[in-house]
Formats: C-alpha cells, structure tokens, sequence
C-alpha cells in the first residue's frame, strides 16, 4: 500500500428527515445564499423544506446553475454574494450546483482575474466562503469532496480544480429527495459513481485490500441496485445504498493509498465541453475502451475485477478479461446509457479537435502510468467510435 494523508472532514447528516436539523450545522447569525440549479427543488418540495428549517435566518437565493456549471453564470452569483454581504452558501442540488457553488465560494473574494481558480487547477485559492450541501443527485461524489468541474462558454473549456477551501462543512444526504430523479438522471448518478471507484480500482495491485474490498462492495451494490432504482424509484433501502454509495466513491477513502488513473473523466470531459453529452454518457463510452486499449497494463486488476465483481472464472486470462468488459459495456446499457460514439450519431470526425483541447489543457500523459499519451487517446476516441 502506498503512503497516504486522509482528512474526511465533512460532517454527514443521512436519511430521510435530515434537512429539518440544517440549523444545526449553519451558525445562527449567517447570512446564507441558497444556490440551485433550474428549479427541480422548487417541483420536488426540497426548497420548501429548506425554508422551513432556516425560517430564523437571513437567506438570499441565486437559481439557474444550470448542468454543467459555467463561469459566465457563476460569476453573476458573485455579484449577489459581494452586494448583499452573504458569509454563507448553501448548495441545493446535484453535483452541477455543488461545484459551482464551490466556485462561487473560491471567487467571492478572490483576488485577480478569476478564472485562474480553475486554470490553475485550485493552486491559486487561499480561502473561501464556508459551503453547506444538501444533495439531490447522488452521483459525483462532490457533497464529500474538494473538487469542482467548471465550464466556460465563450471558449469551449470543461476543467476540474480542487482545494480544500471549498470542502463542503456538511452534506446532508437524504434519499427521499432522490425519488424525483427522470431515469437518464438515475442512470447518471450510477454511472458516474461506478466509474469513480473503477478510476481508483482498476489500475495496478498495490496488496491494498481494505481500498480494493472496498470499491467492490460499492461496484456491486450499484451493480444490484441501479437497476432496481430505475424499475423502483420509490423504493428508500434502493434509493439509501445508491446515494450512500455515490458519496463513498469519491470522498477520498477508497482512492487513499492506490494508484489512480482519471483518463476516463479527462476524455469525457472534453466530449461533453464539445458535444454537450451528460457527464456519464461519456464515461460509458469512454471508460470501456480504455479498459480495451490498457489492458496489458490493468492486466492484473482486471482479472481480480472479473472475478471479485462478475464471478467470471472460467476460461483463458484473455476470455476472462474481455468477459468483464462485456459485462461493464451491458451494465451501461441496462441504465440506459449507451456505450458508443455513434450511438449519438458522433462520427469522428471532431476526434482531431477533441486531442487539441487535450493538449491545450495539458492532458497529454493520463493513466496510472502517465502513458496515455495523445497519440494513445487518439486510438482511444477512436476504438470507442
Ligand atoms: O437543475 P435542476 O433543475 O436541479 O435539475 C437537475 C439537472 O437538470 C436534475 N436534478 C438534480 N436533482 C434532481 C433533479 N431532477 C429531479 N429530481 C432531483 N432530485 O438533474 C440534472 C443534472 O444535474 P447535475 O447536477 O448536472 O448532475 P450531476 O450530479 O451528475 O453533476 C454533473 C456535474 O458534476 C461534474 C460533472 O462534470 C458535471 O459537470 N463532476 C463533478 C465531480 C466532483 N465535484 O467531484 C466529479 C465528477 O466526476 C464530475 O466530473
Ligand atoms: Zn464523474
């Protein structure tokens, strides 16, 4: 196992019934802005909810954080915050409104031109504005983590930063505010999560047990219940291990001490920057491929994941391998997420210009071995066509 330094410091408020404690994780005198995205709080009764628990404070709302979260629009958020002297935000949504209120957070008083918060990856922030979660979209992890995925029309950018300023303080994760989700949004959510574990799973064995044992039990449960959510939507035990699983993919715990390969999320990220594709309808085209184009490399993991995750024991190492691909490639489309370029009537022929934003955002040595060079991205845009 390798080194590691973990710092969980985000307090967890799970189950249903949870957002009526709020007040007790916001101080009494905050000026809080309530940040959300297009208005699914408002229809599904969370907004309200919301209201009722923090009737005793000052709260200003800033909606229209759209998927996808850009600059353009988060920078009008900074203006509300600096004219009406907010000291604290509160993120009501998904994964989108989470990290641009992590922005907002970082750009309140930033000093400089702000969009270096994110060009510098996160290195520049030296404080932020205290955040609070409460999550409706369990799917990226973000309720849990110092991350933040920002968009930025006028050039066509998708990039990540992280900082530890913008941890959020609290997350409080109910899963009754989950039932509202439409299928794509549920397919997502599982999605997105499954590929986070895979990123800090499947890359090289580091005889890290407790991370690998963990990240199976998260690909398994969202194995058994992501269909069920689908066919189910009210069911609470389904809708609970499928946020709690969602947050425990990426919060840092299973991905502490194991090597990582992001590749997948960086060439997804691009596709949807340029095609306007969900976040986890790249990952399921992408993710496949990458397991085809590194598997000598994965070789190892791959047969465990097989195995420990599919049952898949029989056959040469070769059939075992390309079985679970197979079986990774059928999950995706039982969620309804197709696995193909071209089921999205991509062609290819933006494969060229995919690579320049790449190599523009310096994404030119991805994987656990910093080998996915763009020469090898290319081939893998390619074989996922
Ligand atoms: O905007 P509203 O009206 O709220 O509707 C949203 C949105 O249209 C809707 N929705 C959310 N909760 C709902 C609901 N509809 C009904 N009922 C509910 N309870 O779902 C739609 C999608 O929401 P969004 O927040 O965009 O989805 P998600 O949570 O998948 O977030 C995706 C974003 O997160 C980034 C992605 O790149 C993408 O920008 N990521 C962030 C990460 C992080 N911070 O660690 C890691 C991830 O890998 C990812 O890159
Ligand atoms: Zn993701």
């Amino acid at each position: 196992m390798n080194n590691f330094s973990l710092h969980l410091a985000t307090k967890v408020l799970f189950g249903q019934g949870q957002i009526a404690h709020l007040a007790s994780v916001i101080p009494a005198d905050a000026r809080v802005l309530i940040t959300y995205g297009g208005g699914s709080i408002k229809r599904n009764g969370v907004l309200d909810q919301v209201h009722s628990a923090l009737k005793n404070y000052t709260l200003f709302e800033f909606g229209g954080i759209e998927p996808n979260p850009t600059f353009e629009t988060l920078m009008k958020a900074v203006e509300v915050v600096h004219n009406n002297k907010i000291n604290f935000l509160l993120a009501v949504g998904g994964g989108s409104v989470l990290d641009g209120t992590k922005f907002i957070a970082a750009a309140a008083d930033y000093v400089g031109e702000t969009w270096d918060i994110v060009a510098s990856g996160g290195k520049s922030v030296t404080k932020a504005l205290p955040i609070g979660a409460v999550l409706t979209l369990p799917a990226t992890g973000s309720e849990m983590n110092a991350g933040a995925v920002i968009s930025r029309k006028e050039t066509g950018d998708k990039q990540a930063f992280h900082s530890p300023y913008v941890l959020p303080r609290f997350a409080i994760l109910d899963p009754l505010t989950t039932y509202s989700l439409p299928p794509r949004q549920v397919a997502n959510g599982v999605i997105d999560a499954f590929v986070h574990t895979m990123e800090q799973y499947l890359t090289y064995p580091v005889d890290a047990k407790v991370q690998d044992r963990f990240a199976e039990g998260i690909l398994l449960t969202l194995i058994e219940e992501g269909p069920k959510a689908l066919k189910e939507p009210e069911n609470y035990a389904v809708r609970a291990n499928i946020m709690w699983s969602a947050t425990m993919a990426l919060n840092g715990l299973i991905g502490a001490g194991v090597p990582q390969d992001w590749a997948t999320h960086m060439l997804g990220h691009e596709l949807t920057a340029m095609h306007g594709l969900d976040h986890a309808q790249t990952l399921a085209i992408i993710l496949p491929a990458i397991m085809r184009a590194k598997k000598t490399q994965k070789w190892e993991k791959l047969l465990q994941y097989a195995e420990r995750v599919w049952g898949i024991d029989r056959g040469t190492e070769d059939e075992r391998i390309e079985a679970a691909i197979k079986k990774t490639e059928q999950f995706f489309q039982q969620m309804g997420a197709p696995t193909r370029l071209s089921d999205y009537q991509l062609d290819g022929s933006s494969i060229p210009a995919l690579i320049k934003k790449l190599e523009e955002h310096g994404m030119t040595h991805l994987g656990e071995h910093g080998d996915i060079t763009l020469e090898e991205s290319l081939k893998i845009y390619q074989s996922a066509r």
